[in-house]
């Protein structure tokens, strides 16, 4: 037998249930992971709230750490013994074993920590396709970033910085706004006190950003549109203050915009394409980011990190121990 987080019904942290359960063979194509750690996403709210369905009973989760115990029929890239990771797929990293598909694996570099993996894996890869696919930023933009001091946000600083883009971000406290400026963010706005569209009309001498990357949503969505030149892009990627609201086409004529949503799921459905994102994140941490792992639970009180997350009280990454 293992343990699981298992939801029965969506809701608030208290849904989410520390269960045993049998431990699964694996199937053709599959391997069996013994985790060691989980990486908390913002994603595993909207799994766990109802907003993103799953076929309940579930677990969630969508990032893991670990080593592989056995292999199914037909495996040939990974072995028994191999430290792996993985981000998306099927949900379920909520657990001390899962079984996840061979061909999404990915394999962690030997001087990649377990922790260091689970922490930057799923933020990483994410800030790797926004900001080298999604909108490829260059050198003296300025650019808005959303949560600046978030998981996501201390990454996405860390690397615009090192592209040579001037980062303008939000956060919601004096604390937050020195951690985003330590980790290469040039300017920080207070949104929970200051109108950030106008401080970013005064940052950019009038002329907006040609690009905001918004994973707030619903609170931030005006704002962020008022805050891009003309034929700037909002690249809206998450919903932490719940979802935009429905967009008129014809409020983008004025400036001549683009709007996009853009998920990290169909950037990890082969093997090809998270290399095409997973190199340069590799390459960047030999560099020497600072992966930030700010927070640290064991998995079975994933109930309370939720809290914690959803309460705006965490910073950087956070992770789950087994
Ligand atoms: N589309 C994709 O491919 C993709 C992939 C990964 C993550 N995401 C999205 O990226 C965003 C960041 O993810 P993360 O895991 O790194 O989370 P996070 O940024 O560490 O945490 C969310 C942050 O959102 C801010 N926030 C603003 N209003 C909020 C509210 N009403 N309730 C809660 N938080 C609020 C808070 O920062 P302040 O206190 O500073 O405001 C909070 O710390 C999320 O929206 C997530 O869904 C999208």
């Amino acid at each position: 037998m293992t343990h699981s987080i298992i939801l029965y019904d969506y809701g608030g942290p208290e849904v989410m249930k520390w269960e045993k359960i049998k431990i699964k063979k694996p199937n053709r194509g599959e391997v069996l992971i013994k985790q060691n750690n989980v990486g908390l996403n913002y994603i595993d709210v909207y799994q766990r709230n109802g907003n993103y369905q799953l076929s309940l009973p579930s677990s969630i989760g969508m990032e893991g750490v670990g080593v592989v115990s056995e292999i199914g029929e037909e495996v040939k890239n990974i072995k028994v013994g191999d430290r792996v990771g993985y981000v998306m797929g099927p949900p379920g990293a909520y657990a001390e074993f899962r079984l996840y598909p061979a061909e999404r694996l990915i394999k962690l570099p030997n001087d990649i920590s377990d922790s260091k993996a689970a922490a930057i894996l799923l933020k990483g890869l994410t800030v790797s396709y926004l900001i080298k696919k999604t909108f490829p930023v260059k050198r003296g933009q300025k650019v808005l970033f959303h949560a600046a001091a978030g998981g996501v946000g201390l990454i996405a600083c860390q690397w615009l910085n090192k592209l040579g883009v001037e980062v303008i971000g939000t956060v919601s406290s004096e604390e937050k706004a020195e951690l985003a400026k330590a980790n290469g963010c040039s300017h920080t706005i207070n949104y929970l006190y200051e109108d950030f569209a106008s401080r970013v009309e005064e940052i950019t001498n009038g002329k907006g950003v040609p690009v905001v990357y918004d994973g707030v949503g619903k609170d931030t969505f005006d704002g962020s549109i008022k805050s891009l030149s003309p034929f700037g892009m909002l690249v809206s990627f998450g919903a932490s203050s719940g979802p935009p609201p429905n967009l008129s086409l014809a409020s983008l004529a004025k400036k001549s915009l683009y709007v996009t949503r853009p998920s990290l799921a169909p950037h990890t459905e082969t093997e090809k394409l998270i290399k095409e994102i997973s190199d340069p994140l590799f390459d960047l941490i030999n560099e020497g980011v600072s992966v930030n792992i700010n927070q640290k639970y064991s998995l079975k009180d994933a109930a309370h990190a939720h809290s914690v997350l959803q309460n705006r009280k965490t910073t950087g990454s956070t992770i789950f121990e087994i």
